[in-house]
């Protein structure tokens, strides 16, 4: 796949023309309410651009795992409306994204307006990448622009079937993100450290690999540390491990040996008897774990060492939390290794890009999102770029240039 064919939709001709974009306008919410806004207030700038040039707008999105039937809870009618109120512009619902219906609303649309249409997943045929659902979708527009990058993971009728259909192109946020990871995997500028986190190690095994022959320090903390410290046969109590992958643990230490990547595991450990906020906890060595406590967060001389490895480095790449951050107070290594990061690339040393489920809501709530060099909105289309894997939406956007 050669990301240089990727042609963006910023060169187009699209005044007058239906624009089907793909968005990812799956978002969190509680209660029927948007909760976080991040993935609609990326697509702001983009939407209001098209909508400038006279595009007519369609927008069209998976939102949770309806399994292709329709569901009321899973409506994306609060999110369009959301959508319209960051806009500050009226943005039309339609209640189905293919059929008569759908195909007059859009016919309706005047230059610059935007419509979004009902959740594409209520249809079988989203993702099971059907050929005539992706020819009904594509009665909806002239041209096809993808700006979901958190969603290129998926090969469905509206990330791969489209862009056979009709002329194609990447939008902004699509661009950005590919830019941005493209600037810590592809030619990043030296030493380069990754900050891998998380529960589990047999969910980023693969990661894990591909990443140590790519960056010069690879620094583990999380749960998945614990499995580290296990395969060293360091005592962890009742802390969260998988014993099962041990040996991958072992085999992954040995592969960043022979390619000269540095692995960086806690040396202390923030540990307590109970998973509770505000419970009793202590810092201890992480040689000197009690039987009966777990270890919730890497402790203080842990985030020193680790904040004199990102010190000497220029590029980080960041997934995943080091502790159980959303607990009260096992989220301070986090938090002050991102503050370290955040401090280090506002003073222009470091390039930082994070990214991947639970690293966004553990920036956030460090505070630092802003001042990272770019914070992707993807979970498993981060995770699956990092594995080194080309993602079905992104690579058929480049065939469809071909
Ligand atoms: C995400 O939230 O990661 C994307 O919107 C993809 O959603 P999916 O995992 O349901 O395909
Ligand atoms: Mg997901």
């Amino acid at each position: 796949m050669d990301l240089d064919k990727l042609q963006t939709v910023a060169n187009v001709e699209v005044a007058g023309k239906r624009l089907l974009v793909r968005a990812d306008l799956n978002v969190p919410t509680k209660d029927g309410e948007v909760s976080d806004t991040t993935r609609l207030q990326r697509l702001l700038l983009g939407l209001r651009d098209l909508s400038a040039r006279g595009a007519r707008i369609v927008v069209i999105s998976h939102f949770g795992r309806p399994k292709g039937i329709p569901n009321p809870e899973m409506s994306l009618r609060p999110v369009a409306k959301k959508l319209g109120d960051l806009l500050g512009v009226p943005v039309r619902f339609v209640p189905d994204c293919v059929g008569a219906e759908a195909e007059a609303a859009v016919a309706a649309l005047k230059p610059g307006e935007i419509a979004v249409l009902e959740n594409l997943r209520f249809h079988p045929g989203e993702e099971k990448n059907d050929a005539e659902f992706a020819a009904e979708l594509a009665r909806c527009g002239d041209i096809f622009v993808n700006d979901a990058f958190s969603a290129a993971h998926r090969a469905h009728a509206s990330t791969v079937g489209l862009t056979q259909l009709l002329p194609s192109y990447a939008g902004p946020l699509m661009i950005e993100e590919i830019n941005a990871l493209r600037s810590v995997l592809d030619k990043p500028v030296p030493p380069t450290a990754a900050v891998i986190g998380g529960a589990k190690v047999s969910t980023k095994i693969t990661v894990l690999k591909h990443l140590l022959s790519r960056v010069d320090k690879l620094i583990i903390g999380g749960g998945m540390a614990n499995t580290f410290l296990l395969s060293h046969q360091v005592v962890i109590g009742k802390s969260l491990a998988e014993p099962d992958y041990v040996d991958t643990a072992r085999e992954i230490m040995t592969a960043a040996k022979e390619r000269g990547c540095a692995v960086v595991l806690p040396i202390d450990a923030v540990i307590a008897r109970e998973f509770r906020a505000g419970t009793a906890h202590a810092v201890v060595p992480t040689l000197a774990v009690p039987a009966d406590a777990m270890i919730l967060d890497v402790g203080p001389k842990s985030v020193a060492h680790m904040r004199e490895v990102l010190a000497e480095c220029r590029t980080l790449l960041w997934n995943g939390p080091l502790g159980a951050f959303e607990i009260p107070p096992f989220g301070e290594g986090t938090f002050a290794l991102a503050r370290e990061a955040a401090a280090l690339t506002k003073s222009g040393r470091l390039v930082s890009v994070a990214g991947g489920g639970d690293t966004v809501a553990a920036l956030n709530a460090a505070g630092v999102t802003d001042d990272f060099t770019y914070v992707s909105t993807a979970g498993g289309a981060f995770l699956e770029w990092l594995e080194g894997r080309e993602l079905p939406g992104v690579d058929a956007l480049v065939r469809a240039q071909a």
